[in-house]
């Protein structure tokens, strides 16, 4: 059995410190600390603590190169641990995600800054609020006062005055929008839903270079013009509509429908928005979630490419916030969020087409029982 070492791992040293009474009482500053080596690799579930024999023996290995454990000497005693956590390969075992990070394009660093910001079960709103966070004031107290909110590089005389704009329908369309932790138990028709697929997820011309080779032009920008990022969406309350997941059909501006999950709709919405109950009623949810593959088609291990997917979500974001707002509903788009659970619904693999961030719609309560941000009164007026 002949073995080499993943495609790509990460060691980090890391620092432990523990109380310890000895040290206090023997007049010390009352901590042990205690030195880990973590590998970190993208194609595995979560880290991996190795000790240095093992760290030894994974840096004699070469990630291309098949060789037999012989040649490691010693060392080789390292094996069967790094062969079970997958950070060593068998040249006659099944490669499974190693083999699919290797085959794709992604730059190592993104792969793996990808893989470790994904939550699984995570409740984001428990622990904010047990930490004390929930709140502006919250903030302020627990975490001191934040850099401040503008800085200037000049001083006031020599700053150039700038003209406002006349005042349009654009400027009431951005004063009107403002993240939405408020919706009414009111169903989305079918037409206000298919607006705003249109509006934000649909292609709007079709560019054929080559029977294989197709651009799709559409209402937010994108890196290369590539488009890769695709709309999931839990539909919980549309008439006319099955709850259930579907996936956006870009070209066709239709939605296909996709497997129940396991766990009914609602809880999987609220593991989906990582505890954040004041999202988990949005009639629809939309999951974007990027075909690397597609982006790393023109963009092969480059270092700005996952910047670039992570900005065209910002953008659909923003245009999906603004047809909203257009509209007359509330919006709202996160990234605490459990990408783990809903990929798993979704049944992504995560290097393939991972879920970035997350988009919900719908109308506004008449009640502000969560909290919005609208100081001047645009949305909520008293
Ligand atoms: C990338 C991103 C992530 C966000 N994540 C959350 C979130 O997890 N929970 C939440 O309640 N709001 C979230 N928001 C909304 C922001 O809290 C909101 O934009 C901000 O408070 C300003 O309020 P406004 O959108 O009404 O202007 C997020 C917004 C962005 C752009």
């Amino acid at each position: 059995m002949r073995v080499r070492r993943c495609a790509v791992t990460y060691i980090e040293p890391r620092e432990h410190a523990e109380f310890d009474l000895g040290s206090l009482l023997a007049g010390g500053g009352g901590a042990v600390r205690r030195q880990e080596w973590i590998a970190h690799a993208p194609h595995l579930p979560g880290e991996v603590v190795l000790d240095i024999a093992e760290v030894e023996c994974l840096g004699r290995l070469s990630p291309r190169e098949w060789v037999e454990p012989g040649i490691l000497g010693a060392a080789s005693t390292a094996l069967p641990k790094l062969l079970e956590c997958g950070l060593v390969l068998a040249e006659d075992g099944a490669g499974g995600g190693e083999a699919k990070l290797r085959d794709s394009h992604w730059w190592p660093p993104a792969a793996m800054l990808h893989r470790a910001s994904r939550w699984r079960g995570c409740d984001a709103a428990a622990a904010t609020e047990a930490a004390g966070l929930a709140t502006a004031e919250g903030l302020r107290s627990n975490l001191g006062s934040p850099p401040p909110a503008v800085v200037a590089r000049a001083s006031p005389d020599d700053r150039v005055p700038l003209p406002r704009a006349a005042g349009a329908g654009f400027d009431e369309l951005l004063k009107r929008r403002a993240t939405c932790r408020n919706f009414a138990s009111r169903p989305l028709s079918a037409e206000v839903l298919g607006a705003m697929m249109q509006r934000v997820f649909s292609a709007q011309e079709i560019w054929q270079v080559e029977d294989d080779t197709v651009f799709l032009k559409k209402g937010s920008p994108s890196g290369g013009g590539l488009h890769p990022t695709e709309a999931y969406l839990i539909v919980q309350n549309v008439e006319g509509l099955a709850p259930g997941l579907y996936h956006y059909h870009a070209i066709e501006h239709a939605l296909e429908p996709m497997p129940a999950p396991e766990d009914s709709l609602e809880e999987l919405a609220l593991r989906t928005v990582a505890g954040q109950y004041w999202f988990a009623n949005a009639p629809v949810m939309v999951a974007m979630a990027t075909r690397f593959g597609r982006c790393f088609w023109k963009y092969r291990r480059h270092p700005k490419a996952y910047r670039a997917v992570t900005m065209d979500v910002g953008h659909l974001s923003q245009t999906l916030y603004l047809a909203a707002t257009d509209l007359g509903l509330g919006a709202f788009v996160t990234c605490a969020i459990n990408e783990a659970d809903i990929e798993e619904a979704l049944g992504l693999d995560p290097l393939e087409e991972g879920v970035m961030a997350l988009g919900g719609f719908g109308w506004r309560g008449d009640l502000m029982n969560n909290a919005e941000f609208d100081p001047a009164g645009h949305v909520w007026r008293t």
